[in-house]
């Protein structure tokens, strides 16, 4: 039967301009093109959750803007529940202005909604949690708000995944709900104070395990990622793939969503991150956060490509 997964979090308007440079401040110039695309982190994963075969319900708000109408939309036609999204009137939806500009892309999120989302939200959806066997969380909510969604996971005997993302201070009890913590390189230097590049990656992991996350999951860009094993005790590598880079915007919401379906479906962490990994490479390739998710067939077919 199809893993079912739950994912509390945001849904942004990404405005996408394409400039060849970065304005300067204070200066005006002309970009090359605007496009809108469905994103947000959380809506991203249930996206991508969704496509990857799970069943997939999101819980989060929009406002009573046209955005909200299209974030809705977006969801519905790739099949996620959205029973769980709150229309907040009188409230913008939150949106994500993105700069992309030589070969590189700079955000500024408006969280809108998303910032509204509170426990009230998670208890009307309880019913939801309770069938849930995976609840992947990140941080574009307010954290107490995720706390409190961990908590009550956790109370009802959920996997609970957080996607530590965009960094912030967290408050330590967090830390020991999650059962996957998936910091990539910056968010697990910050989140334990210490380097984490070259051989420091492992010392970092084993600090982020001391703070109370149960399993750490880096994802390492380009290079892949890695995790702790657990018997073993020692770091492992699962390389990435050399794709021809479309956009990465998303990439990351791919692999947590692939992480968590694989998980759900029982696979083992070697073989959720694997599958993560074939599928955050496949989104890449294609342009957009929601647009570019690939679906379980798309993954399937490329694991074969792979010999894997
Ligand atoms: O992770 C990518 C997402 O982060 C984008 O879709 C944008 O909405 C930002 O929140
Ligand atoms: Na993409």
């Amino acid at each position: 039967s199809r893993p079912k997964l739950v994912v509390i979090g945001s849904l942004n308007m990404d405005i996408v301009v394409e400039t060849k440079a970065y304005p300067q401040v204070g200066e005006t110039i002309t970009g090359e093109r605007v496009r809108f695309i469905p994103g947000g982190k959380g809506a991203n994963q249930a996206v991508a959750g969704a496509r990857l075969g799970a069943h997939t319900a999101m819980i989060g708000a929009v406002g009573d803007d046209a955005f909200g109408e299209e974030l809705l939309a977006s969801l519905q036609k790739d099949g996620v529940d959205i029973a769980g999204v709150r229309r907040v009137s009188g409230t913008a939806s939150g949106i994500a202005s993105i700069y992309v500009a030589e070969g590189d892309n700079s955000i500024v999120v408006v969280p809108g909604a998303n910032g509204l989302v509170d426990p009230a939200d998670i208890d009307r959806c309880e019913d939801k949690l309770k069938e849930a066997d995976i609840v992947l969380l990140q941080l574009e909510i307010p954290v107490e708000t995720v706390l409190y969604a961990a908590r009550k996971a956790k109370s009802l005997g959920k996997l609970v995944v957080l996607n530590p993302a965009p960094a912030q201070e967290l408050p330590e009890e967090l830390f020991g709900l999650v059962d996957y913590f998936t910091p990539n390189r910056t968010e697990l230097s910050g989140y334990t104070a210490m380097s984490a590049d070259g051989d420091s990656l492992e010392p970092a992991i084993h600090r982020m395990m001391e703070l109370g996350a149960a399993h750490v999951v880096t994802t390492l860009g380009a290079s892949g990622s890695a995790y702790l094993d657990e018997v073993e005790g020692q770091l492992v590598r699962v390389e990435g793939y050399r794709m021809p880079v479309v956009d990465t915007t998303g990439a990351g919401d791919c692999y947590n969503a692939a992480l968590a379906v694989a998980l759900a479906s029982g696979r083992t962490l070697r073989d959720a991150v694997e599958y993560a990994s074939m599928a955050s490479a496949l989104a890449v390739t294609k342009f957009g956060a929601q647009t570019g998710m690939p679906t379980e067939d798309e993954v399937t077919r490329f694991a074969k490509e792979q010999g894997k």
